[in-house]
């Protein structure tokens, strides 16, 4: 632990005055200049990172919401759209896209298809790949006792030992299970084991090292054929690339974790971390060869107690591009391992805590403040991958929400593109706007993370910003399931003579 999100200072910090370009600056910026992904041509270095806006089937297939959704964005005409996470598993997931089977290709190919339109082929779409392991619910008490834990010797054998009674050793299930139900908080930190005791207090949840689970030891032979073929289908789909997610709390981003103490090859040392993550690179690329793109996206730094920091993922960065990544996109903390206690009846959320706070900063930041905090993470990564003689692109997120600064983090070297989530989603147009010298009309994230309470609650994810000019009753709004939030950003039109 790190002490946890209220362990920082919380000072609010105004959003930096804006000085927006003028439409011939704009036309002279490196923001606005094209750069090459690999093998593709990309028209300007404005990106808009994956976000999960909620709005899939419960069988993860894509909805006319989902296609909504990528469409206001495309209309902003960014260089890069990337989709949201989406599951390379065939297993249910909740309203989370999904592209574990043939059968969800037709409905990203529609996907495709409204982004190429609304963007008139500006915009490069790719889509981001994950895979997670099991995480429940926090369980009420009484059930977590009753049917969740199993009562081995070793539960046995303490209970005995605190109790000082011999015959705990022996004694039937049902009598342990009752004894722990009434059982003192003292009693339950003795004899249940750190993992049954977050169990109880968080919900189960499963770690890549968990290796004495026969579905986790597989992970290193299943994962790369699972990426390879969500890679194939991405590609069949009309994607320009696919965006491996090794960001994060999940799979492959804790295969790359310090805490990844897996004795099998695929843990310990930098190099072990580094091997499964390498070997679905690989996998990937061997099915969708070296004509199309394939990203990575990581952490520059864990922000958790023992985790891997940036110099870890400087140097997975080299071997990333000396493997032959087309880019690296960096993100920072969103671990589980810090994230608050969830309630009963609800799953811990890896955006609560310390490292979740520094994945998506808010205005309520210390002395740094949250704007283009992450960008040094990129700025080494990159600086590492350029000295070992390697042109493989950088993106940088976190808190960018200006020209100024996304311009500033170009001129610098710090990054090679600009990724912007939250001021998008205030704003899909906002790329647009400058770029056509219309600065002062863009709608500034406030940074207070409004959609990020909804993402938490798997609420369909809106922003705060575009409900202020929502009249009652208007029919061609769509609103949200709860009837009081607009679905999608108001239209904006360019005036004629742009
Ligand atoms: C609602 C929401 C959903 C997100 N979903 C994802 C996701 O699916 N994959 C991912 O890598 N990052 C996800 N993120 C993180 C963003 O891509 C981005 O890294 C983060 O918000 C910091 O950038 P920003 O300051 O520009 O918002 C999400 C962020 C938000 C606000
Ligand atoms: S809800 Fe708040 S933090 Fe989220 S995009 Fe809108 S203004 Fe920004």
């Amino acid at each position: 632990m790190t002490g946890g999100a209220d362990a920082r200072p919380r000072v609010r910090h105004p959003l930096p005055p804006a000085r927006w370009p003028t439409r011939e600056e704009a036309a002279r910026a490196r923001l606005f200049s094209p750069l090459a992904l690999g093998p593709l041509h990309v028209h300007e270095r404005t990106w808009v990172p994956a976000m999960v806006p909620w709005r899939a089937t419960d069988e993860g297939f894509v909805t006319p919401d989902v296609l909504d959704w990528y469409a206001r964005f495309a209309e902003g005409q960014p260089g890069v759209l990337v989709v949201e996470a989406t599951g390379i598993r065939d297993i249910p997931s909740g309203p989370l896209l999904r592209i574990g089977d043939d059968r969800f290709v037709p409905g990203l190919r529609e996907l495709v298809e409204v982004v190429r339109e609304r963007s008139r082929g500006r915009t490069r779409l790719f889509i981001q790949v994950i895979d997670f392991l099991t995480v429940r619910r926090r369980p009420e008490p009484a059930t977590f006792f009753d049917r969740h834990l199993a009562v081995t010797d070793a539960l046995r054998g303490q209970l005995a030992l605190w109790l000082d009674d011999r015959r705990w050793r022996e004694a039937p299930e049902r009598e342990v299970r009752a004894c722990l139900s009434a059982a003192e908080r003292v009693t339950l930190e003795t004899v249940l084991t750190d993992r049954e005791l977050e169990a109880l207090d968080y919900g189960y949840r499963e770690r890549v090292w968990d290796t004495h689970l026969p579905w986790i030891r597989e992970l290193p032979r299943v994962l790369p054929g699972l990426f390879a073929e969500a890679a194939r289908r991405a590609r069949e789909a009309g994607f320009d690339g696919v965006e491996l997610h090794y960001a994060h709390a999940y799979t492959m981003a804790s295969f790359l974790s310090r805490l990844n103490t897996r004795a099998d090859g695929y843990g310990g040392s930098l190099a072990g971390r580094a091997r499964l993550p390498l070997e679905v690179l690989a996998a990937v690329r061997a099915r969708v060869g070296r004509d199309w793109v394939v990203g990575i996206r990581y952490l520059g730094d864990e922000v958790v107690a023992g985790g891997s920091r940036l110099e870890d993922a400087v140097w997975f960065g080299v071997r990333f591009a000396e493997a032959g990544v087309d880019y690296l996109s960096v993100s920072k903390g969103g671990r589980f391992e810090d994230a608050r206690q969830p309630k009963v009846g609800e799953a811990v959320y890896p955006y609560t805590g310390e490292s979740g706070w520094e994945c998506m900063p808010t205005v309520w930041a210390d002395a740094r403040g949250p704007f283009a905090r992450n960008a040094p993470l990129a700025a080494a990564i990159r600086a590492a991958v350029r000295a070992a003689g390697l042109t493989t692109p950088v993106v940088a997120s976190g808190g960018i929400g200006s020209f100024a600064l996304a311009e500033g983090l170009l001129e610098r070297g710090d990054a090679d593109c600009v990724a912007a989530a939250r001021q998008t989603l205030a704003d899909p147009d906002w790329f647009r706007k400058v770029r056509l010298g219309l600065g002062h009309l863009v709608r500034r994230c406030e940074y207070t993370n409004y959609c990020e309470g909804l993402d938490q609650r798997h609420k369909q994810v809106t922003c705060k910003l575009w409900d202020r000019d929502l009249g009652p009753g208007d029919p061609a709004v769509t609103l949200a399931r709860d009837g009081r939030r607009r679905l999608v950003p108001p239209a904006w039109r360019p005036p004629a003579d742009l």
